[in-house]
């Protein structure tokens, strides 16, 4: 395992690391969730992903159980949540917002959930639009201050907020968002290559990217249809059906197969390592509904070095027109 500072922070995360996005509740729980959660931690992952709105709670449950079980000493690992669009159905000020009072009621449900006294990392899950800014700054940096969470970022913010989020804090001298968790993959590029690319220096912002193979499209097995048993044909996720069998999304996915082909790697592993490959990812976040795919997943790292310029070349030229 290789391991990279978030951004400029001093905590060294595993610059693969496993996420519990769809898989934990619907589709894993009790031994299932263990193996994974084993099988990346026997490789040499230390950081792991979650959020309060997984399935509703249910995924923070079951990972903290199966940290448990597994005995894993609490130093030995990093562990997120993700606050934003909360769990208590329609009640005001409890969905949808980064306010004060949801904030620091919410990150109380989840340590209760997960059995822990901090999580290392906190995300607002999304941007909140009618909070002000300077509300959610001195909520998250009150978090940090309490221990409830060791670091503070963002998920899917733009680079805009992030940056008027980050100068607030830097005028009150409060605890700076560190992270941003955006969405990244051979086919989503534009915020992580573009947008965000002056903070990386500026504001010494890390990247803990999200969905590395596309939900599932980036391995192939959505190039024939919809396979039993995948995240597509999960009731919930019909929203993904469009976007998972897109006809000429599939058709540069079979093309991208032959260049891992070529590469004796899998098309996961290529897709994956490709992420890997920008030095502004600190850590890529894998997802997996088995143990065989957190092994495939994690035989990226030994095809970093079969990327050179002239494959990135070859890809590039086989997503062009079809990345944003
Ligand atoms: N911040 C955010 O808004 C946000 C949003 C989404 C995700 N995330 C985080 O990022 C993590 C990863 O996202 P993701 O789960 O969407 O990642 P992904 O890598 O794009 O998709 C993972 C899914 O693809 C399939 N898969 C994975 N490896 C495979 C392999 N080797 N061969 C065949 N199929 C394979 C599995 O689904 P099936 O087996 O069911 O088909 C697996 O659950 C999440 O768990 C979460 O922690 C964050």
């Amino acid at each position: 395992m290789q391991y990279r500072r978030l951004g400029r922070s001093g905590l060294r995360v595993s610059v693969l690391s496993f996420g519990s996005w769809v898989t934990f509740g619907p589709q894993l729980a009790g031994g299932g969730a263990e193996e994974c959660l084993a099988a990346a931690y026997e490789a040499g992952v230390n950081f792991f992903d979650n959020a309060e709105a997984y399935a509703g709670g249910e995924s923070e449950r079951i990972m903290g159980a199966s940290i448990r079980n597994l005995g894993w000493p609490r130093h030995s690992y990093v562990v997120s949540t993700k606050l934003f669009w909360g769990i208590h159905g329609q009640v005001v000020n409890m969905r949808n917002t980064l306010n004060r009072k949801y904030l620091s009621q919410a990150i109380d449900g989840s340590l209760e959930r997960f059995g822990l006294d901090f999580v290392d990392l906190v995300f607002c899950h999304r941007a909140d639009p009618e909070t002000p800014i300077e509300e959610t700054v001195w909520a998250m940096s009150d978090m940090v201050s309490s221990g409830k969470a060791l670091y503070w970022g963002t998920s899917e913010w733009s680079a805009e907020e992030i940056r008027a989020a980050w100068e607030i804090a830097e005028r009150h001298h409060l605890h700076k968002p560190v992270m941003e968790q955006p969405q990244y993959n051979l086919f989503t590029r534009r915020r992580v290559e573009q947008e965000y690319a002056r903070l990386y220096e500026d504001i010494g912002l890390g990247l803990t990217t999200w969905s590395p193979l596309a939900s599932g499209l980036l391995t192939g097995k959505y190039a024939d249809g919809i396979p039993e048993g995948s995240r597509a044909s999960l009731p919930g996720y019909e929203w993904l059906r469009d976007s998972l069998t897109d006809p000429e999304r599939n058709a540069a996915v079979r093309e991208l197969d032959k260049i891992a082909g070529s590469l004796d790697a899998t098309l996961a592993q290529l897709a994956i390592a490709w992420c890997v490959r920008n030095p502004a990812v600190s850590t890529v976040i894998t997802g997996a509904s088995r143990v065989s795919q957190v092994t495939d997943n994690l035989g990226a790292l030994e095809v970093l070095d079969r990327l050179d310029p002239g494959v990135i070349e070859q890809i590039d030229a086989i997503t062009a027109g079809l990345a944003r």
